[in-house]
């Protein structure tokens, strides 16, 4: 059995999802906008967290939005209400439901693991019927900082209540993967798309490589 921290965007549910909804308000440049969207999130997260200037993921994410339409020079004022709710609602990838019901049906005890914040993380994974086979939520913003901090690997290593060799990490993000590894827990990585290639810096390697969160199954110990 192990103890595994799944995490979230990009992983369980899809920021790029968001095109789709982005269309109606900026048109062709939908998929552009849901990429820098995620991409100017995630850099200011590093960016706060070596600055030791934490706001929450909410906060974050509605600045990345604010960023984008200004680099994307489209007025997105009064859609950012409805959009930024949106980003509540994310899809879950097609693969989610089944890996997460065949890993907890092998006896895996599994929690979310994620830069979000704990209530919008709830109705995040709630919306997407993702809930059920976790067993808890465990948000960065419990610390304060933001992946790939070792202060976050430690604190789930911590509320998983096992050692780091027994604590895994499962993301699509590789430096979410080269966190958890940098410090001292195993890791897979979710390899959706043929195209995603290792970028580990020389630092380290996953443990395991999958294509889809079902795969895992076969491929953790028991
Ligand atoms: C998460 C984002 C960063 O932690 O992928 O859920």
């Amino acid at each position: 059995m192990a103890f595994i921290g799944f995490d979230v965007y990009g992983t369980l549910v899809d920021p790029l999802g968001m095109d789709g909804p982005l269309r109606e308000h900026v048109g062709d440049l939908a998929e552009r906008f849901a990429a820098t969207w995620r991409e100017r999130q995630i850099d200011w997260t590093f960016r706060r967290a070596l600055m030791g200037r934490y706001v929450d993921f909410d906060i974050v994410t509605r600045e990345a939005f604010r960023a984008t339409a200004a680099i994307l020079g489209v007025d997105t004022r009064t859609a950012e209400a409805g959009l930024l709710e949106t980003y509540r609602r994310l899809p879950a990838f097609a693969d989610a439901h089944h890996g997460l019901a065949r890993l907890a049906e092998a006896g895996h005890r599994m929690v979310a693991f994620s830069n979000g914040v704990g209530a919008t993380l709830r109705a995040l994974l709630g919306h997407a019927r993702l809930l059920p086979p976790l067993t808890d939520v465990v948000s960065v913003d419990e610390v304060r900082t933001y992946k790939p901090n070792p202060v976050v690997y430690h604190h789930l290593v911590a509320r998983c209540g096992a050692s780091p060799d027994r604590t895994w990490l499962v993301s699509s993000n590789a430096w979410d993967v080269l966190g958890a590894k940098s410090a001292g827990l195993k890791a897979a990585w979710v390899r959706r798309s043929t195209r995603t290639h290792w970028d580990g810096g020389g630092i380290a390697e996953p443990d395991l490589v999958v294509a889809s969160l079902g795969e895992l199954v076969d491929r953790l110990p028991a």
